[in-house]
């Protein structure tokens, strides 16, 4: 099985002299001031959960991300850096900073009311204007100088994460590098031809693809509908063999990496003493006493069904009222995007529908739902999940869905059941989970019955084959796979 050495001793032997550089836009720590004294906290999000790992086994990296606040300016050097995670430095953190209207064009505008509702099934409409075009396209330009002041003279792996960044490659290219390998993977789903047609960039974005080395998604069925799309708006030629397209006579390799988490760490925390203690307090916190705990964690997010599983939650205790004062179900709703109208009428929505499903339902001081919008540390997040009996995830189309897969690697106790959108990309892995259809709040709901009613053996069964996908399937092995493409070693089950 893959852990942290197996990819470690990858790195050393077959990465020579590549240093490795990854880029997202989201970093992975920040910091922040808390009653008076600066913090450094980790920033939520599945590309955080998943690459952080995989940057501290290297060791030698450098991740670049965009900065946001002036306590991250004030805690970085003269090149932007700062050692992260700070209990144990292990990498380098570069921060770029963008002023308030690159934010505006770029991370609002152009990737989060373009790009982000585009690859989405979520019933919300993308916006493209041609000023946010152009400055995302000034941002990426901005990643790419950063990215070429950093490798200087030596040869670099450079890791392109997800849709904030697609032009990298080219840009990197067309400044003249020549000794790196190029990869950029895309987080989220892609859509078919039919939808990804509306975009106005739709060809710049496509030949953004296909200045890198290698494309990677997180299933087949994203990658033959982004090969669909090449088909069909580019002269180009597509090797169905080797799965790569030829453009403009470079080969860019497309493959589907199913990314994960660091099972081993995950399962490890949430056994241990610590784990216990933070368990012990998250109890309390909730005046749990012997009821039971469903829970869930998402960013706010419409592309997260949140509503759609308050509704659940409403119609389950209107045709189950005997559950009423049984459990309480506990949602960390983590804040992204705010500025965005769409995501305003969300958390507006959410707020009203809590009030309303906890006012029908109450009795005496039980309410259903407690809903928690400030931030939980990383460790209580597992110390949740391990007290859970059920987790709740309903996203209406997710390219993966990290909270899953850390749900599972928590429970090495056997215990709890999980709940799971059978649209996203985890259901095609994890299928001993209760599979759900969001759309449909009255299966959901015989779903949570059968969180409360299922026998201690079936939950023990079920989590037992899905822990034995996650710990196979873990992100040490997802580097490993990625990595083994591109520098063109054979990938070897550990
Ligand atoms: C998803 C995206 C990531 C993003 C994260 C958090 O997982 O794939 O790229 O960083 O959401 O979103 P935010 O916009 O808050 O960084």
């Amino acid at each position: 099985m893959w852990n942290k050495l197996t990819l470690q001793n990858i790195i050393r032997e077959k990465m020579g002299d590549y240093s490795l550089i990854v880029a997202s836009n989201r970093q992975p720590f920040s910091h922040i001031m808390k009653a008076g004294k600066m913090v450094c906290q980790r920033e939520p999000g599945g590309l955080v959960t998943a690459l952080h790992p995989v940057m501290q086994a290297a060791q030698q990296g450098t991740w670049i991300a965009a900065g946001t606040s002036e306590y991250d300016r004030k805690s970085v050097d003269a090149q932007h850096k700062v050692m992260i995670p700070p209990e144990n430095p292990s990498y380098a953190l570069r921060r770029i900073f963008l002023s308030k209207e690159e934010r505006d064009g770029y991370y609002y505008g152009y990737c989060n009311e373009g790009l982000w509702p585009l690859s989405h099934v979520a019933y919300t409409r993308p916006t493209f204007l041609s000023s946010d075009w152009q400055t995302y396209e000034k941002v990426n330009r901005k990643f790419a100088d950063a990215i070429l002041e950093e490798i200087g003279n030596r040869k670099a792996f450079v890791w392109i994460q997800d849709f904030h960044l697609v032009l990298v490659a080219k840009y990197l290219r067309e400044a003249g590098a020549s000794n790196i390998i190029t990869s950029i993977f895309w987080h989220i789903p892609w859509p078919n031809p039919e939808i990804f047609r509306i975009c106005p960039q739709k060809k710049e974005i496509l030949e953004g693809f296909l200045a890198y080395d290698l494309v990677g998604f997180q299933i087949r069925h994203h990658f033959d509908n982004f090969l669909a799309c090449v088909d069909q708006e580019l002269e180009s030629r597509i090797d169905r063999e080797k799965t790569s397209v030829i453009y403009q006579s470079r080969e860019t390799l497309i493959r589907s990496f199913p990314i994960s988490v660091d099972f081993e760490a995950i399962s490890n925390q949430a056994s241990s003493t610590d784990g216990k203690i933070r368990a012990d307090r998250i109890k309390d916190e909730l005046e749990l006493g012997d009821k039971k705990l469903l829970v869930g964690v998402d960013r706010i997010d419409y592309t997260k069904g949140i509503p759609e599983k308050l509704r659940a939650l409403d119609h389950f205790l209107g045709k189950y009222p005997v559950y009423k004062e049984k459990f309480i179900f506990f949602q960390l709703g983590q804040i992204s995007r705010l500025r965005i109208p769409r995501y305003k009428q969300l958390n507006d929505e959410i707020n009203a529908l809590v009030e309303e499903i906890n006012w029908k339902h109450s009795q005496g001081s039980w309410a259903p739902i407690v809903f928690k919008r400030s931030y939980m540390p990383y460790q209580d997040i597992l110390a949740l999940y391990r007290i859970a009996d059920g987790c709740l995830v309903s996203s209406l189309h997710d390219g993966m869905n990290l909270v899953a897969k850390e749900f599972v690697a928590a429970r090495s106790d056997l215990d709890g059941t999980l709940i799971l959108s059978q649209f996203t990309g985890t259901a095609r892995e994890l299928t001993n989970a209760l599979l759900v259809n969001p759309y449909d709040p009255d299966a959901f709901a015989d779903l949570i019955l059968q969180v409360f009613e299922m026998s201690q053996e079936e939950k023990a069964k079920r989590m037992q084959k899905m822990r034995e996908v996650v710990a196979q399937q873990n992100i040490y092995r997802w580097a490993g796979k990625v990595l083994s493409q591109l520098l063109k070693f054979e990938f070897q089950e550990a």
